[in-house]
């Protein structure tokens, strides 16, 4: 059993991390709170609903449930969604003191955490995260957003939710390659800011890929834990939360460059954290020998480190100067003073660009 709190005021919350903690969180004192709605909703969608739908329905035994199942995929993470489901609550009768339920990965999480915002100006809602990067990442900070054709999670709201109930065994069902995904995230907590971490990473390598409950939980509970720090000192990313943006300057152009879908996030981020460690090694900030124990990390939880063939560095340009992180027309890097230390750098130029990327396919 690890647990978390994420400090913030009336807005703080706990975060539960056990295996079979979907059949046993009524033993939980953290979400003793949860049993008392009347009324409760169940967000999810068509692939986890056959799985793990009747345990989060049994949890709610007494209580009003209804269930809304959403098409899966990001494709659906669109204001038709929200408006979909909005109306349901609103067909449903579902009054202001009702909870909402995400169960699902980071794109129910998401949209239930906007719905959450805005129906009747704020209700509360439970994230109940089934993928690996939604327990260590998304489910965690109240980043709520659908997307619009224009920008990805551009229609979105600041919502914390009332506590996050971490399963690791639910990830036995998760795509490898999702799992993979994941682990590029929690790689990147290691990175940007304890490198002691990082060396556990590589030490549980093995326990990792096999779902060692026990050490999932951990890893589980140090990425949270990071992020609730984090979140806590500046919870709308007026500074330090955009380190977590490690890789993500770079993923997202490999993204955008690919058509979002063909790359998952994750593997666009981990080429991305690689070429980030590459720019400081050229700065100076990280030896030859850390950048290649970051690329043997990657490989060793099946992450990609190159970037698509026929992706050239000038491909990166146009998407990197109109990324959201953009601030005063200067591109925002996050970049390492050391292994386990990011820091935020806008002063790369495209002449350091071109320099340090003119052969990576080589
Ligand atoms: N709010 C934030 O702070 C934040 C942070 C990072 C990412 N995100 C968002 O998260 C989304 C990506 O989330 P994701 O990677 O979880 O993807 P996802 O929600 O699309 O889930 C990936 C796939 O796994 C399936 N799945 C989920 N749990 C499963 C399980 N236990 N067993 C079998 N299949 C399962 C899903 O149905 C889906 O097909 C993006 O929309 C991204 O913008 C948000």
């Amino acid at each position: 059993m690890e647990k978390v709190a994420v400090q913030l005021g009336q807005r703080s919350y706990p975060i539960v991390i056990a295996p079979a903690l979907l059949a046993n969180a009524k033993l939980q004192p953290e979400f003793s709170a949860l049993w008392h709605y009347r009324q409760v909703i169940i967000i999810t969608n068509p692939t986890i609903a056959p799985l793990y739908l009747s345990s989060v329905r049994d949890l709610f035994a007494g209580a009003d449930v209804h269930e809304l199942q959403i098409p899966d995929g990001e494709s659906f993470k669109t204001l038709q969604t929200f408006e979909q489901a909005t109306s349901f609550l609103l067909q449903q009768k579902i009054s202001r003191d009702a909870l909402l339920v995400a169960l699902g990965g980071g794109v129910i999480g998401d949209l239930t955490g906007f719905v959450a915002a805005c129906y009747q100006r704020g209700i509360e809602f439970l994230q109940i995260p089934t993928t690996l990067l939604s327990q260590v990442d998304s489910s965690v900070g109240g980043k709520t957003a659908v997307n619009h054709p224009l920008g990805k999670n551009m229609i979105g709201a600041f919502k914390q939710p009332q506590a996050v109930l971490i399963d690791p065994l639910v990830l036995r069902t998760l795509p490898e390659r999702e799992f993979a995904a994941g682990m590029a995230e929690v790689i990147k907590y290691a990175l940007l800011g304890d490198a002691s971490f990082f060396d556990w990473l590589l030490a549980e390598s093995d326990a990792i890929t096999k779902q060692s409950p026990a050490v999932l939980s951990e890893m589980i509970r140090r990425c949270c834990q990071m992020k609730a720090d984090i979140v806590s000192r500046d919870e709308t990313e007026q500074g330090e939360r955009a380190l977590l943006n490690l890789g993500h300057t770079f993923g997202h152009a490999i993204e955008a460059w690919l058509g979002y879908g063909t790359w998952l996030h994750g593997e666009a981020v981990a080429v991305g954290m690689l070429m980030a460690a590459k720019l400081s090694a050229s700065r100076g900030d990280l030896s030859s020998e850390q950048v290649d124990t970051i690329s043997t990390m990657l490989t060793l939880f099946k992450l990609p480190v190159l970037p698509p063939a026929g992706m050239q560095i000038a491909d990166f340009f146009p998407y990197m100067k109109t990324d959201k992180k953009v601030k005063a027309g200067k591109m925002r890097f996050v970049l390492f003073e050391q292994l386990g230390q990011a820091v935020l750098v806008d002063d790369v130029t495209d002449v350091e660009l071109n320099q340090v990327f003119a052969n990576f396919h080589v």
